[in-house]
């Protein structure tokens, strides 16, 4: 069928569907990953302004980011009840605390009094309660005032009136999500498809092995569209890979894409003429031996990379417990990345399990703070190891300057080198963004959804 045929959205790279070749795989692949959930969502262009004015990511702060569920932190950040973790975005500021052994609170991290920010800096700390270092008024752990010196000239304040301000908060496979809505609908709406697609990756049974910073000099957005699409693979990658990506768009807040590892498309293929690509697959013991830490696995992994993927897993199944015993060839040998609307990026992925997270910083249009957790699998029954700090990248420092990011530090160094150049194009554009039908539709989504918040609308 000629190009011109095909109705808009229609069209797809050649080669082989990610569909026909999990279809060919000995064992059937799980049904999240047969799912095929593609629609057309329009073409016109995205006015550049969404990503530039000052005005606009107001009112993405005001409409939106104090209206959707958030990951906030991880349930292993608060071990023991007292702990808690401080969590920012943009001007909204926000205390998660462990208030019982099973139990998990957020409030607005200010003073009920004259407003104080009342813990400092983002991240984990302990105490069993709250102080405000202005005039000493104290909270209880669960919240409830405690105690408000020069209680006489008070009268009309009470626990009722001027507890700490709660804040909708619950939890799923490990991560703690906050929502500033007092109205917030539950988070399994928002969470959408996730649950079904995490059904044989328990992420609460991984504990952060990494945990990396950076400031991007982008826009949120920007910064997490480059990971919505394999279309940069072939430029900003040099790398064949994702030519014949499947993409999915679930519902308003969940989207994801999938390629195969060993799988190349011939329109990737004719971009890399010559032997590059082409040499012979390697064994077994060289596949085996190469993944994950010292070779990038989409250069080198080649049928027959799907039953050496396999035994892979299987071998971390002897290491690791049973979680891998359930994972099949068809999720070691494809590469998927899902996301939940507005921030968290999660891969149902034995090689690589990440979390992203893409927030604003401050009131800043222009740069945002891109997050990287490593999750690693805890063995069967083990408890979880204090997470690590944090370790934050300027903005004009490498990712290969972390060692444990192994390939995967000059990986990100090519996926954040087009940030500021984009950030700094929009601004001096005079026409919009476009995007493809089928390889950027999830950004499309995204800014459809963003649309439905910023005009109060329910998102659907
Ligand atoms: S502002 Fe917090 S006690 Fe006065
Ligand atoms: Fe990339």
């Amino acid at each position: 069928m000629a190009d011109s045929d095909h109705k808009p959205g229609d069209a797809r790279a050649r080669g082989e569907t990610i569909a026909r070749i999990l279809a060919s795989d000995a064992q059937l692949a799980p049904a999240p990953l047969t799912t095929e959930a593609y629609r057309f969502l329009g073409d016109t262009d995205l006015p550049a302004s969404r990503y530039t004015c000052q005005a606009f990511f107001q009112q993405e702060l005001s409409k939106m980011w104090s209206r959707c569920w958030q990951w906030a932190c991880r349930e292993e950040h608060l071990p023991e009840v007292g702990d808690h973790y401080v969590y920012d975005i943009g001007p909204y500021s926000v205390i998660v605390t462990r208030v019982a052994n099973d139990e998990i609170k957020a409030f607005i991290n200010s003073c009920t009094h004259r407003g104080t920010r009342l813990l400092g800096e983002e991240g984990v700390g302990h105490g069993q309660g709250f102080n405000c270092p202005f005039h000493g008024w104290s909270w209880h752990l669960n919240g409830v005032l405690k105690d408000v010196p020069g209680r006489w000239d008070f009268p009309h304040v009470c626990e009722a009136s001027h507890s700490l301000q709660p804040v909708a908060c619950e939890s799923w496979q490990g991560f703690v999500f906050i929502n500033l809505d007092p109205d917030a609908s539950p988070l399994h709406e928002q969470l959408d498809v996730l649950p079904d697609h995490f059904a044989h990756f328990p992420l609460d049974q991984r504990r952060i092995r990494l945990h990396v910073q950076k400031v991007l000099p982008a826009n949120w957005k920007a910064a997490q569209e480059a990971f919505m699409e394999a279309y940069h693979n072939f430029t900003t990658h040099d790398s064949p890979t994702g030519g014949n990506a499947q993409y999915d768009i679930f519902g308003p807040h969940a989207s994801r894409f999938i390629h195969t590892i060993g799988h190349y498309s011939p329109e990737s293929l004719a971009d890399y003429p010559g032997d590059k690509w082409r040499a012979p697959p390697l064994t077994e013991q060289e596949l085996l031996a190469g993944i994950p830490v010292t070779q990038r696995p989409w250069q080198t992994v080649r049928p027959p990379a799907r039953q050496a993927l396999n035994c892979y897993a299987r071998r971390w199944a002897a290491s690791w417990g049973s979680i891998f015993r359930r994972c099949r060839t068809a999720k070691c040998s494809t590469r998927s990345n899902i996301t939940s609307f507005p921030t968290r990026f999660s891969f149902p992925a034995v090689l690589i399990s990440m979390a992203y997270r893409f927030r604003p910083l401050g009131d800043d249009v222009d740069s945002c703070l891109f997050e990287i957790l490593m999750l690693e699998p805890l063995a069967e029954g083990a408890k979880h190891p204090d997470p690590p700090e944090p370790v934050l990248l300027g903005v004009d420092q490498s990712y290969t300057e972390i060692e444990e990011l192994a390939w995967l530090g000059a990986v990100y160094d090519q996926d954040t080198s087009n940030l500021q150049l984009q950030q700094q194009g929009l601004k001096t554009t005079r026409k919009g963004v476009t995007l493809g039908n089928y390889q950027e539709a999830r950004i499309r989504r995204f800014h459809l959804t963003l649309d439905n918040y910023l005009a109060g609308a329910d998102c659907e």
